[in-house]
C-alpha cells in the first residue's frame, strides 16, 4: 500500500460531501493514494510480488507466468506484467494483463489455477493491482469518495494435499448501457483536446444502476457456489468478498448466513481498489488463516464481471 492516506476529511475540502455520508453510504474512511508521479500499478505490483516471493523464499527466476490484473495498466501496452517481470527479474517468465474490472482478481487467479492443475506451468504470480487515483476525477463526488490504490499478489504452487481451488463460478455479461466505465483512451475514442477538455477520461459511473446489479449478483453467486458443493455456512472459515460498499458486503454475508467475525473488511481503510482488494483482504488475514480453511471469495464489477471461487487454504 502507499503511505498516502486520504481521508474523508480531506475529501470535504474537494467536493460537497461529509463524512457520515461516506462511513455510511459505503463503510470508507480512508484510501491510500501513491503520489509520486514517476511510479504507478506496475511498481505496487512489484513491490507486492517481491514481498510474496521473499515470503515464500525463492527467486524471481523460478516464477514461470505472471497475470497481472488491472484497469490501470502503466501503459496500454506493454502490458503492466511485462513491467513487473522486469522489475522483480523473473527473467524465466511470461506474463499479461487481464482486464476484469473489479473481478480481474478473481477471474486471474482461476486462470492461473488452471494453469497449475494443467502442469503447463509450476510456479505462478497473480497480482491485482490499481492506480485509480490516476482515473478518479476529483471534481466527482459521487465517484472519487470510493476509490484507492493498491496491489496485491499471490503465488500459486502445485499442493501435495487436497487443498487448493476447488470450484469456481463465473459471469460476464456485456453492459450496452455503460453504467461503469472510462469513455476515452481507447480505440474508440482515442485521446483529443476535446475529450481531455471533456474529462472523458476519467471513470464514470451510475452508482445506483451498479448497486443494484452488484448486490444481487455477488450474492446471488456466493450462495449458489456453497450450495453447488454442498457447503452450509459453518463448513466456511472466511468471505473474502471485493471491497466496493460495505453494504453490498453485508448483503452477501447475509445471504450465505454468514456471522460478521466470518467476513473480511478492509474498506474502511483503503476503499476499493478495484482489482487488489481480494489479495489485499489475504494478505490482512494471513495470521489468522489455518491449513485447510474453507474460503469463498466473490467479486462484482464493471462489464458486467462477477463470480465467486471456492477454495481450501493451503499454507501454514
Ligand atoms: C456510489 C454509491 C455509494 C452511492 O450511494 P447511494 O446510496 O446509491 O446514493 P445515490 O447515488 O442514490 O445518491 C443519493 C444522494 O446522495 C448524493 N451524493 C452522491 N454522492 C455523494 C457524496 N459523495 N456526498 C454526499 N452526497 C452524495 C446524490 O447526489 C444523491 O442526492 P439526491 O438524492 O439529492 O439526488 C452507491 O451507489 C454504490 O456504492 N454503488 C456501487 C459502487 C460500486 O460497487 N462500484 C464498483 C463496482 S465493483
Amino acid at each position: 500500500m502507499p503511505k498516502n492516506k486520504l481521508t474523508n476529511d480531506d475529501l470535504e475540502q474537494m467536493v460537497d460531501t461529509n463524512d457520515e455520508w461516506i462511513r455510511t453510504r459505503t463503510g470508507i474512511k480512508e484510501r491510500r493514494i501513491l503520489e509520486d508521479d514517476d511510479k504507478a500499478t506496475a511498481f505496487m505490483g512489484s513491490e507486492a510480488a517481491k514481498e510474496a516471493l521473499r515470503e515464500r523464499g525463492i527467486s524471481a527466476d523460478e516464477i514461470d507466468v505472471i497475470i497481472c490484473a488491472t484497469v490501470t495498466p502503466d501503459y496500454l501496452f506493454p502490458a503492466t506484467a511485462c513491467m513487473i517481470q522486469n522489475e522483480i527479474g523473473a527473467s524465466n517468465a511470461y506474463g499479461f494483463d487481464l482486464s476484469a474490472a473489479c473481478s480481474g482478481f478473481l477471474f486471474a487467479l482461476s486462470t492461473g489455477g488452471n494453469m497449475i492443475e494443467s502442469g503447463r506451468a509450476e510456479k505462478v504470480l497473480v497480482i491485482g493491482a490499481d492506480k485509480m487515483s490516476s482515473i478518479v476525477d476529483y471534481t466527482d463526488r459521487s465517484t472519487c469518495i470510493l476509490f484507492g490504490d493498491g496491489a496485491g499478489a499471490v503465488l500459486l504452487e502445485a499442493s501435495e494435499d487436497e487443498t487448493g481451488i476447488v470450484d469456481y463460478i463465473q459471469h460476464t455479461e456485456g453492459d450496452t448501457n455503460l453504467a461503469l466505465y472510462q469513455p476515452a483512451g481507447g480505440s474508440l475514442n482515442p485521446a483529443t483536446e476535446d475529450t481531455v477538455a471533456d474529462r472523458l477520461h476519467y471513470a464514470k459511473q451510475d452508482g445506483r444502476t451498479v448497486f443494484k446489479k452488484a448486490t444481487v449478483g455477488m450474492a446471488d453467486v456466493s450462495a449458489e457456489i456453497l450450495e453447488k458443493n454442498n457447503l452450509d455456512a459453518d463448513d466456511v472459515a472466511y468471505l473474502v468478498p471485493h471491497q466496493a460498499n460495505l453494504r453490498i458486503i453485508d448483503a452477501t454475508a447475509n445471504r450465505m448466513g454468514l456471522d460478521s467475525e466470518k467476513v473480511m473488511v478492509n474498506i474502511d481503510k483503503y476503499g476499493n481498489t478495484t482489482a487488489a482488494t481480494i489479495p489485499l483482504c489475504l494478505y490482512d488475514w494471513e495470521d489468522k488463516l489455518n491449513h485447510g480453511d474453507n474460503l469463498i471469495l466473490a467479486a462484482f464489477g464493471g462489464g458486467y464481471t462477477w463470480g465467486a471461487i471456492y477454495l481450501t487454504w493451503g499454507m501454514k
